[in-house]
C-alpha cells in the first residue's frame, strides 16, 4: 500500500502537478486536490431535473426529511418522506416503500439506513481493530459482507465508515474509527467505501455509504462525547479531513455531519466544512444528512434561538437531509416567506436526495426479495463466519510474549479465566447491527474448540453490563471472592488463557471514561493468576487504548484482541494455539498514564524536547520516560523481523518528481510470520512545525522463516507536502527524512531534497 495509492490522485489524474505545487515563495493558492468528482451522469441528471420541476414546496420538504423507525408513519410515506432509518424488518420496509411507490403523488422511493458499522449479522472486528490489522483487506471484506446482508432486508445506505481520527482514549468511540493517524485512517476509509459499495452502488447487493462524523468529532474535551473542539486549520486538514477525502475519492456518495462544534461552529451548521470545503472545493455532489437531532441541538450549542433558526442555519450551512429533528420540515414554508432559506438552497438539497437515489438504482428496485430476507442462509454463512475469524486473527496485536510463552500448545490441558473468557455478549462490541448474543464463539468456546487437552473455566469475577442509568463502576469485578476458584482452576491445568478488559457497554457513543485501567479488581485477578508461575496469556478485550504498565509488569504474554466480533472465541484460539501467527500493530498509542493523554506518535516538536534528566522540557515530573507505553504502529509477532537496506530512487526531487523508497524485510526468526513495513517522513525544516514523524507508506508481508522481501513506496507531493493554516497546501523546498522500521520509532533513515 503506498502512499500514491492512497490518494490514488495522481494516478486517477484527480491530481494535477500543478495545483498541488508551491509557487515561488513555497506556497500556492490551490488546494491539493482537484474536485474529486467526475461529471455528472447527465441521464441522471436529466431525470432529478424532471422530477424536482414537478415538487411542491411541501413534497421537498418531506424529501429532506429523514425519520427514525420509531417515528416513521404511513401517513410520511405518504407524504413522501426522504429517508427512514434503523429499521430492518423487510416486511415493514417494503410495506412503507409501497405506500411511497404507489400512494404518494410522485413515487419517490425512500432510502432506508441503518448503521451497519462492522457487520450486519455477521459481526467483524470493530474497526479500531480492523485497523490494526494495518490490512485494508480486512476492512474491505468486512463493509462487503455488512452491505450484502443489509441490502438483503432493504437497507441500502449504511452510516459507514466512521473516519473520526482521535487522540482521545477516554472518548468511547475511539473504538468506532481507524486511530490516530490520518494516512492509515484514510486507507482503511476508502477500503470500507470500496467494500460496501463497490464501483457500481445500484448493484442489489451493494450499499450507500456515509461517511461520518464530518468534522472533527474526535476531538471533544476532555474526552466527553459531543463536546467542543478548538482546532486549527493546518490540524483540520492536515490530520481529520483526510480520511473524509479519501472516502469520497472512493465514491461515498452521503456524509453525515456531527454533533460537536469546532471554533465554536456546530459541524451541522458550518457553511465552511459543509459547503465550503466538502461541497465547493471538493466537488463533493452526493448529500450530507445531520446526525441524530444534530439540528435542533444547535440550539443547545447557543447558535439558534429556536428551531426555525436552527433549520435555517443547517440548510443553509449546507445540511441537506435533517436525521430525526424536524425543523426544517415544521418550519420550511416560513423560513422561505421570510427568506431565511432560499429556494435555490432547497432545490440544491432535494437534487442531491434524488441524485443519489437515481444513482442506487431505488426508483427501478424500489422493494425487497422478502423470500431472501427471511431466509436463515441469506446471513452469516459458514462463509462469512470464516471471513470474520480470519478478520479478527489478522487484527489481534501481540504486546507481550517474555519468553515465547505463546504460542500454548493445544495439547495441554488449559484453564480460561476471566470476567470476560464465557461472554458471547461483549466479543461483539458496540455496534451490534442485527448480530446476536447467540451467535458469538467465546473465548471459553474458542479455546475448548481448538483444544484436545482438556479446558477448565473459572470467572474470577464480573463486569457490569447496565446501561448508565444502572451503572455503578463499583459493580465491576468488585471482590476477590471468586479468585481462589480462579487460582485453584490455575494451578490444576498446565496453562491459562486470562479474559479481561471492558464491557461493550463501555466503549461506543456517550461511554467516556474517566480512567484507562482495567475495570474494578481485573489486575487482581492477573496478579494473582500470574503468581502461581503457570505459562499466563491476557488477552484483552475492549475498545479503547487501556493504561496497562502493571499487567505487562505481572503477566508473560499480553494479547490485544479488541472487540472481535462472532468469530472471536475461534480468532483467540488461532492465535493463542499459533494456527495464526500475530501481524496486528496499534493504530494508536497505548499511554502508560491517563495523565499522557493526549499522547501520538505524529506530534510537533517543541521548543524544548523531553529529557527526563533535565528540568525545563516537555515532561512529566512522575514519569521516568515521555513515551507511550506502546508506540502507534508496535506489534510482535511469535517470528522476528529485520528491516533493512533503506534505499531511494534518488536524493533530489522537484516538487512535480517522485520518489521510490525501498526497504528490505527479512523473516529471522523460526517460524513463518507478518510483518508491516511501515514508512514514516518527515520535515525537519518548514514554515510551521511539521509532526516529528508521519506514517505515508504501509505493506503488511508474509515471509518464511530465512525469507526476504522489498518493499517500495512511491512518494510525491501529497506526501512531503502539507497544509498551512491558511488551508494551502503547500510543498516547500528543503529536506525531507525518512525512516522505515517496523513501528513509528523507526530510527533508520535516509533522506532526500525537495528542489525548487
Ligand atoms: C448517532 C451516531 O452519532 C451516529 O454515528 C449514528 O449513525 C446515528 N446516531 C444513527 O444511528
Amino acid at each position: 500500500m503506498s502512499a500514491a495509492m492512497v490518494a490514488g490522485a495522481l494516478a486517477a489524474g484527480t491530481l494535477t502537478a500543478t495545483n498541488v505545487l508551491a509557487d515561488g515563495g513555497g506556497a500556492s493558492d490551490e488546494r491539493a486536490l482537484a474536485p474529486v468528482r467526475g461529471a455528472p451522469d447527465r441521464s441522471v441528471e436529466r431525470r432529478v431535473d424532471r422530477l424536482l420541476a414537478r415538487m411542491t414546496t411541501e413534497e421537498k420538504l418531506q424529501q429532506v426529511q429523514l425519520l427514525s423507525d420509531g417515528q416513521i408513519t404511513d401517513e410520511d410515506a405518504r407524504a413522501g418522506v426522504g429517508g427512514v432509518f434503523s429499521l430492518t424488518d423487510p416486511a415493514r420496509i417494503d410495506e412503507l416503500q409501497r405506500i411511497a411507490m404507489t400512494e404518494s403523488r410522485l413515487k419517490i422511493p425512500i432510502l432506508f439506513a441503518f448503521d451497519t458499522i462492522h457487520g450486519y449479522r455477521t459481526i467483524f472486528p470493530v474497526p479500531l481493530g480492523a485497523a490494526s490489522s494495518f490490512d485494508p483487506d480486512v476492512a474491505r471484506t468486512d463493509a462487503k459482507i455488512g452491505a450484502r446482508e443489509s441490502t438483503t432486508v432493504g437497507i441500502k445506505q449504511i452510516y459507514s465508515p466512521m473516519v473520526d481520527l482521535s487522540h482521545e482514549p477516554r472518548w468511547g468511540r475511539i473504538v468506532e474509527g481507524n486511530g490516530e493517524d490520518p494516512y492509515l485512517g484514510s486507507v482503511f476509509a476508502a477500503a470500507r467505501v470500496k467494500g460496501a459499495q463497490g464501483d457500481d452502488y445500484s448493484r442489489p447487493d451493494r450499499a450507500i455509504t456515509s461517511v461520518k462524523h464530518f468534522v472533527a468529532y474526535g476531538e471533544p474535551e476532555g474526552g466527553r462525547d459531543y463536546d467542543t473542539t478548538d482546532l486549527s486549520e493546518q490540524r483540520l486538514r492536515n490530520l481529520y479531513l483526510p480520511p473524509f477525502k479519501a472516502a469520497i475519492e472512493a465514491g461515498a456518495d452521503t456524509v453525515m455531519c456531527s454533533f460537536n462544534a469546532i471554533n465554536g461552529v456546530p459541524g451541522c451548521a458550518n457553511p465552511y466544512t459543509e459547503t465550503d470545503i466538502l461541497k465547493k472545493e471538493w466537488g463533493f455532489d452526493g448529500f450530507v444528512e445531520s446526525d441524530y437531532t444534530a439540528v435542533t441541538e444547535t440550539i443547545n450549542h447557543g447558535t439558534a434561538a429556536d428551531d426555525a433558526e436552527a433549520g435555517a442555519n443547517a440548510l443553509m450551512a449546507g445540511t441537506d437531509s435533517e436525521m430525526v429533528s424536524t425543523t426544517i420540515r415544521d418550519h420550511g414554508e416560513e423560513l422561505l416567506a421570510d427568506g431565511r432559506i432560499t429556494m435555490k438552497r432547497l432545490d440544491d438539497a432535494v437534487r442531491r436526495i434524488l441524485r443519489v437515489k437515481f444513482r442506487a438504482g431505488l426508483f427501478e428496485r424500489p422493494y425487497v426479495d422478502q423470500a431472501k430476507a427471511v431466509d436463515p442462509a441469506s446471513f452469516l454463512t459458514p462463509a462469512d463466519r470464516e471471513a470474520a475469524r480470519t478478520a479478527a486473527g489478522r487484527s489481534m496485536v501481540l504486546l507481550q510474549n517474555d519468553d515465547r510463552t505463546l504460542p500454548l500448545d493445544p495439547a495441554k490441558n488449559t484453564a480460561v479465566i476471566g470476567p470476560l473468557a464465557d461472554s458471547q455478549h461483549d466479543l461483539l462490541g458496540p455496534w451490534w447491527g442485527r448480530g446476536e448474543d447467540a451467535d458469538v464463539v467465546s473465548v471459553l468456546s474458542g479455546i475448548t474448540a481448538g483444544s484436545t487437552g482438556t479446558t477448565t473455566y473459572a470467572q474470577g469475577c464480573a463486569l457490569s453490563n447496565e446501561e448508565p442509568a444502572d451503572y455503578d463502576p463499583a459493580e465491576d469485578c468488585p471482590s476477590d471472592a471468586g479468585f481462589a476458584e480462579a487460582v485453584a482452576a490455575a494451578n490444576a491445568a498446565d496453562q491459562v488463557v486470562l479474559a479481561v478488559g471492558e464491557t461493550r457497554e463501555m466503549s461506543g457513543e456517550a461511554a467516556t471514561r474517566s480512567t484507562l485501567d482495567l475495570p474494578g479488581r481485573q489486575e487482581e485477578l492477573i496478579d494473582a493468576i500470574a503468581a502461581t508461575g503457570k505459562p499466563v496469556v491476557v488477552v484483552l478485550l475492549n475498545g479503547r487504548p487501556l493504561t496497562l504498565g502493571d499487567v505487562v509488569d505481572s503477566a508473560p504474554a499480553v494479547l490485544e484482541a479488541w472487540f472481535p466480533g462472532v468469530e472471536g472465541g475461534n480468532a483467540v484460539a488461532d492465535v493463542v494455539f499459533g494456527e495464526v501467527n500475530p501481524g496486528g500493530k496499534l493504530p494508536v498509542s497505548f499511554p502508560q498514564r491517563l495523565g499522557q493523554v493526549p499522547i501520538y506518535y505524529n506530534h510537533e516538536p517543541t521548543g524544548r524536547p523531553c529529557d527526563v534528566t533535565q528540568k525545563y522540557n516537555s515532561r512529566y515530573r512522575d514519569l521516568r520516560s515521555c513515551d507511550p507505553l506502546f508506540p502507534f504502529g508496535f506489534g510482535l509477532s511469535y517470528t522476528t523481523f529485520d528491516i533493512s537496506d533503506l534505499r531511494l530512487s534518488r536524493s533530489t526531487v522537484s516538487r512535480k518528481g517522485r520518489v521510490v523508497a525501498s526497504m528490505t524485510v527479512t523473516n529471522t526468526g523460526d517460524v513463518a510470520g507478518d510483518e508491516v513495513a511501515q514508512l514514516y517522513l518527515r520535515d525537519p525544516v518548514a514554515s510551521i512545525s511539521q509532526p516529528v514523524r508521519r506514517l505515508r507508506g504501509f505493506e503488511r508481508v508474509t515471509l518464511e522463516p530465512g525469507a526476504s522481501t522489498t518493499v517500495r513506496f512511491t512518494l510525491d507531493a501529497s506526501d512531503f507536502g502539507f497544509y498551512d493554516n491558511r488551508g494551502r497546501f503547500v510543498v516547500e523546498p528543503g529536506e525531507i527524512q525518512v525512516y522505515a522500521g517496523a513501528d513509528s520509532t523507526a530510527t533508520l533513515t535516509k533522506s532526500f531534497q525537495v528542489t525548487r
